[in-house]
């Protein structure tokens, strides 16, 4: 995977010392209001360059530097931690992971039996102190001896964190606080809206909002657990936990100890794609790794690595801590998905279907392994709820479907010379009227306004796929007044086509006969040509394989359409609307003879709506965990959902009252023992295997 990271480069004495004081300063204001103006890798490079030097000339180390020290030694609080909050070290690579796995098994003198992975939650680390069940205080990391009591303002915005356990004991749970993506969006929204300035992210919108005592709007974090301690009995909780209980609390197994957290009802990854999971061998921890990394982008929250711990008691016992982190556990780092650069303009663009959206151009930097220049501003709300400025330093991340957004602006790094953003007051591209009484502006004149760029998509490979019409050639006909949408292509006369500048005989017969040949395409690809809003190729197909014909598509209402698989009541009611705005042009498709039903598809009399019944799995909710074995030895997680679905059924990751069957290999967890409390049907990996041997 990644190699170890770059340093920063510090020649002398006096680079160390200046180096030493802004790292201290960015780790102060990481930790304490969240404003550091580094972003994560500039921090982690700087701290690296300080260590490097510090190594050659020990002579020079000065006692504030932020090395060896938990959260840079940067804060102090005044609660002290019964047991000390530790850090984490960080592997960057496969290598360095084995290698770190190899150095725990020679500690200990015996190999390490299992394994546990989980997600490094990408928030801020809290103790949330529980006697006889209530949750009576919430204290933040601090230096790691000592932390600061945000009880005031922290039980009130967590959830997953509940006020009352499902047994009530005394113990001391141990977690981090993050906001989601949404969570993030609306805090931001509210603080804009209250005339509040942004918070540059996620993680600092979690701090900020822990820290601040009032605030004038609503905001919501969340909790995930990852540790449960027993309370002594001098800490000022009563009795502290029972003898028993704390017994139980160190002599469990980390697995067993989040399974726990999750029946007490404190919210653990156990119900998110990334679960925690055990494994035996390395090599399975490694299956693992590259797993959630690769889950990373779908997440609606941050994380910034992978934990891997040794999982039982005694494994944790014997390699006991360093002063800054266990030895039993290490971090697996990915790469930063979020950087600070300037906003240097916006740009205001007309799609193909006459949206006009903003875009972001922004001073160049790499994020993730590519460079960003560009970045999706959804509409003019959007940048007014995010109150950005050109000029501004922004934070940068690339989503889910890697295209890179702004995510805010870094507003303690404003110089007074930003200035606003301005929008249009007329189409960008036509001169006409802007349609603004939706949040997404468009022009008047719709799909027309951007007719190139509408026909394009529609002769694409994945729609028409007709040969010979690139944008130029395309240009020339709306020039010409020959197209003004895809169906005039179905009419387009050889003599017409010929009379085109560079445009021999041979072209035109080839061109002619590529139009022709695309009137046979199937449904789903005309539907998909269409470029209905929300639609792309596998929503396309799910529309036209359910309804099979274009007419009964135009029938639909949104109820109608919530019937396919991935539709909600909101795309639902933009499809109804798409549609009829595409009426005439579907007429054209129609009247030129363009084929519009789906072969095979008989529409949505047929039972089970989709073709999956008389599949073994059909109408089955179907959730694989622990490891699996017999013929499904070997095969990734993302494998056997695609076996699921293959046998018709739905795959999920997470167990629930709608769970049909949990599919249990070894070592499975929490979701095991969830499934047993629900009384969802439980098989083994061989079992699951002979019952949809056909699809293997
Ligand atoms: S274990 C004593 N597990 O990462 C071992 N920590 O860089 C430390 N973190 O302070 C706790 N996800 O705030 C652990 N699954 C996870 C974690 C996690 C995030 C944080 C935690 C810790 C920091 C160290």
């Amino acid at each position: 995977m990644t190699e170890t990271p770059a340093r920063t480069e510090i020649g002398d004495r006096a680079a160390y010392a200046a180096a030493v004081q802004a790292a201290v300063a960015a780790s102060a204001a990481y930790y304490g209001e969240g404003d550091s103006p580094l972003d994560d890798d500039a921090f982690d490079r700087l701290v690296r360059g300080i260590a490097a030097y510090e190594a050659g000339h020990p002579e020079h180390v000065l006692p504030e530097s932020p090395t060896g020290k938990v959260a840079g030694g940067a804060v102090a609080g005044d609660v002290p931690h019964t047991v000390p909050m530790l850090s984490l070290d960080n592997v960057f690579s496969a290598e360095g992971l084995e290698s770190w796995a190899a150095g725990l098994v020679r500690r200990l003198g015996r190999e390490v039996a299992t394994w546990s992975v989980e997600p490094k939650l990408d928030g801020l680390a809290i103790s949330a102190r529980y006697r006889e069940g209530r949750l009576v205080q919430l204290v933040t990391r601090g230096d790691g001896t000592a932390g600061e009591d945000v009880s005031a303002r922290g039980i009130a915005i967590i959830t997953g964190l509940p006020e009352r356990l499902a047994e009530p004991v005394t113990a001391e749970v141990r977690g981090e606080v993050l906001m989601t993506r949404a969570q993030f969006e609306a805090a931001n929204a509210a603080r804009t809206g209250a005339g509040h300035p942004p918070f540059a992210n996620p993680r600092s919108a979690a701090a900020g909002s822990l820290r601040t005592k009032y605030h004038a709007y609503q905001v919501e974090t969340t909790f995930f657990g990852y540790g449960i301690l027993p309370l002594p009995a001098d800490a000022g909780f009563g009795a502290g936990t029972a003898p028993e209980l704390a017994e139980r609390l160190r002599e469990l197994p980390h697995s067993a100890l989040m399974a726990l957290l999750d029946e007490l009802g404190v919210k653990t990854t156990a119900d998110t794609q990334v679960a925690g999971t055990t494994c035996a061998t390395m090599a399975q921890v490694r299956g693992r790794v590259e797993e959630i990394a690769a889950l990373r982008a779908d997440l609606d929250f941050g994380i910034d690595g992978i934990v891997i711990k040794a999982d039982a008691a005694a494994d944790q016992a014997d390699a006991g801590l360093s002063s800054r982190a266990p030895r039993w556990a290490v971090a697996y780092k990915l790469p930063a998905v979020e950087k600070i650069t300037r906003l240097l303009d916006v740009e205001w663009n007309v799609g193909r279907t006459g949206v006009i959206a903003p875009r972001a151009v922004l001073e160049p930097v790499e994020v993730d392994g590519s460079t960003v220049t560009y970045a999706t501003l959804h509409n003019a709300a959007d940048i007014e709820r995010r109150g950005l400025r050109i000029g501004d330093h922004v934070t940068v991340y690339k989503a889910g479907d890697v295209i890179p957004r702004v995510e805010a602006p870094v507003v303690h790094l404003r110089t007074g010379e930003e200035r606003p953003i301005e929008a249009p007051s007329a189409c960008p591209r036509c001169g006409d009227g802007m349609d603004a009484s939706q949040q997404r502006w468009r022009c008047v004149r719709g799909r027309a306004c951007h007719a190139v760029a509408s026909v394009r998509y529609a002769v694409g490979r994945d729609q028409l796929d007709i040969e010979g019409l690139g944008e130029n050639r395309i240009d020339q006909l709306v020039d010409a007044g020959l197209i003004t949408d895809f169906a005039d292509l179905f009419v387009l006369t050889y003599d017409q086509v010929i009379a085109l500048e560079r445009m021999g005989e041979t072209n035109t017969a080839a061109l002619i006969a590529a139009i022709e040949a695309a009137k046979a395409k199937p449904l789903n690809k005309v539907f998909c040509a269409l470029g209905v809003r929300g639609t792309g190729r596998s929503m396309s197909r799910r529309i036209a394989r359910h309804f099979a014909t274009m007419d009964a598509i135009r029938a639909a209402d949104a109820e109608a359409f919530q019937q396919v698989e991935g539709v909600g009541p909101e795309r639902a009611a933009i499809l109804v609307e798409e549609i009829a705005e595409l009426a005439p042009l579907i007429d054209k498709l129609a009247a030129a003879g363009v084929t519009l039903t789906e072969p095979g598809a008989t529409g949505p009399a047929e039972p089970a709506g989709d073709g999956a019944s008389g599949l073994p799995l059909a109408g089955l909710s179907v959730v694989a965990t622990g490891s699996m074995s017999g013929p499904l030895d070997g095969l990734s997680r993302t494998q056997v959902n695609e076996l699921i679905e293959r046998a018709g059924g739905k795959a999920s990751s997470s167990v629930s009252a709608r769970t049909s069957l949990l599919v249990a290999g070894a070592k499975a967890g929490s979701k095991k023992a969830k499934a047993e409390r629900l009384g969802v049907e439980i098989v083994t990996p061989e079992e699951f295997a002979a019952r949809v041997a056909a699809f293997l």
